[in-house]
């Protein structure tokens, strides 16, 4: 059963000894208001991703009961957990100034209640490393993964989810917050509520191994549910997520005021089809609840894999006569300028674009789809919409979460035995359309 993750999450029903360092002196820095004027051009990681043996985390369990929904396991993943310094080095040498990668809560608080220092130390120092070398370190403190003691205890439905979110966020912010350029609460909380949209629904062999996969993980656990947001119904959960973010985003400022901080929302450049699109229901249906929590938020980021054309009730595919590639997807490269424009007249905030990309194994569709794509950004910053940014998925080739190793996102090729990585021609485009300030200099 071969199921696309992003198609699947869409769908709203998939799941989706370490190198600790001391901590550096923040005097040691370069102050980091130089780094924060910039426009940021960037490379991304997410934590489960790439460090590897992320034990502890919701998402590692799944992997691993019996039946799976994963295709493989994470397992050592790009050992980034080991070769942090080494992927801070390529973005550093790409030409690019910033680094957006995440903490991983599972390590963080592996056990309620228990904090790791040695994890923080660890991020700490990640972040502290990226200033040294004049790199804006972006940080995501939730990038879907939770502890494997929260799913079980019922994730983001329990009564006191935020809360907890908001202590972990505490921990964080006060051991790093110093050399943070900009905190990303939650990555694409949203992605599970576009489900219900999804062109067609999931095949129901997948929603039984699904249901089999999380009471397996469940019954693993000692508990009677295991709850992850981008697996089952997203709808409950939504209101804990929501509150997260606020009291998260409290924290983060409590610790740091002028940290600025926002979330990221998976925004596909949505196109209204016939007269009676739904494209509006659509949008207040899952962009609605987090603008609605956004007040208090410095920047909205958006991440976008392209156009979704919106019928009556639901997405339909895209025209016949649209440029494809060869897989059947549509090539539009300009989909992100279309967001950014459509994520600031929605919010009124800066936008940053926290991810950006395109799964191909043939790195010359990458180095046709960047330059494209930067240049839609180009225009809507000329037309004077406020960005801050654009940050490239991914920065390695790493674990596609359902679909394993399977999908090349990234800009770097990384050698699934050695680990070696070997930067690809789209990461020197994209480094020398960093150096040169964009694409129309
Ligand atoms: C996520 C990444 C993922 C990427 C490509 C986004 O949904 O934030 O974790 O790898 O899209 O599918």
């Amino acid at each position: 059963m071969k199921v696309d993750r992003r198609d699947v999450l869409g769908l709203g029903m998939a799941a989706t000894a370490s190198a600790v360092l001391p901590a550096r002196a923040a005097a040691v820095l370069p102050a980091r208001a130089s780094a924060e004027s910039r426009f940021l051009w960037g490379a991304a990681t997410a934590g489960h991703q790439v460090e590897g043996n992320n034990v502890s985390a919701d998402i590692w369990l799944l992997e691993q009961v019996q039946p799976s929904v994963f295709a493989e396991p994470s397992g050592d993943a790009c050992d980034s957990l080991h070769r942090w310094r080494e992927d801070i080095a390529i973005v550093k040498a790409l030409g690019l100034n910033c680094y957006r990668f995440s903490v991983e809560w599972p390590r963080i608080e592996p056990a309620k209640g228990q904090f790791s220092q040695a994890f923080l130390d660890h991020y700490k120092a990640m972040v502290d490393h990226c200033r040294e070398q004049g790199l804006a370190p972006v940080l995501t403190f939730n990038h879907f993964t939770t502890p494997r003691w929260f799913a079980a205890a019922g994730g983001w439905e329990q009564r006191d989810a935020a809360d907890l979110f908001a202590r972990y966020c505490d921990k964080v912010a006060r051991a790093m917050a110093d050399g943070i350029s900009h905190a990303v609460t939650f990555n694409e909380p949203n992605l599970a509520l576009g489900g219900r949209w999804a062109i067609s629904a999931p095949p129901p062999e997948f929603e039984a191994r699904m249901a089999a996969c999380l009471a397996a993980a469940a019954k693993a656990s000692g508990s009677d549910r295991f709850s992850v947001l981008n697996a089952g119904d997203p709808a409950p959960m939504i209101p804990g997520i929501t509150a997260a973010h606020v009291a998260g985003r409290e924290a983060i400022k409590a610790a740091r005021s002028d940290l600025p901080v926002g979330l990221s929302l998976a925004i596909p450049d949505n196109v209204p089809v016939g007269p009676d699109s739904g494209i509006e229901r659509k949008r207040a249906e899952i962009y609605g609840p987090f603008f609605a929590v956004m007040g208090g938020d410095d920047f909205v980021g958006v991440q976008t894999y392209g156009r979704a054309f919106v019928g009556r009730d639901r997405d339909v595919p895209a025209p016949a006569a649209s440029p494809k590639r060869a897989d059947g997807k549509e090539w539009y490269p300009a989909a992100i300028g279309n967001v950014v424009r459509y994520a600031h007249a929605a919010t009124g905030k800066p936008v940053l674009v926290t991810e950006n990309g395109i799964d191909a194994s043939d790195d010359s569709l990458r180095v046709r789809f960047i330059p494209e794509a930067v240049a839609s950004v180009e225009k809507a910053r000329a037309d004077g919409v406020p960005v801050l940014g654009y940050i490239h998925w991914s920065l390695l080739d790493n674990f596609e979460w359902l679909s394993g190793y399977g999908p090349k996102f990234g800009l770097v090729a990384v050698d699934r035995t050695s680990f070696r990585r070997t930067p690809k021609p789209s990461a020197r485009l994209l480094g020398s359309i960093a150096r040169a300030g964009g694409t129309r200099t």
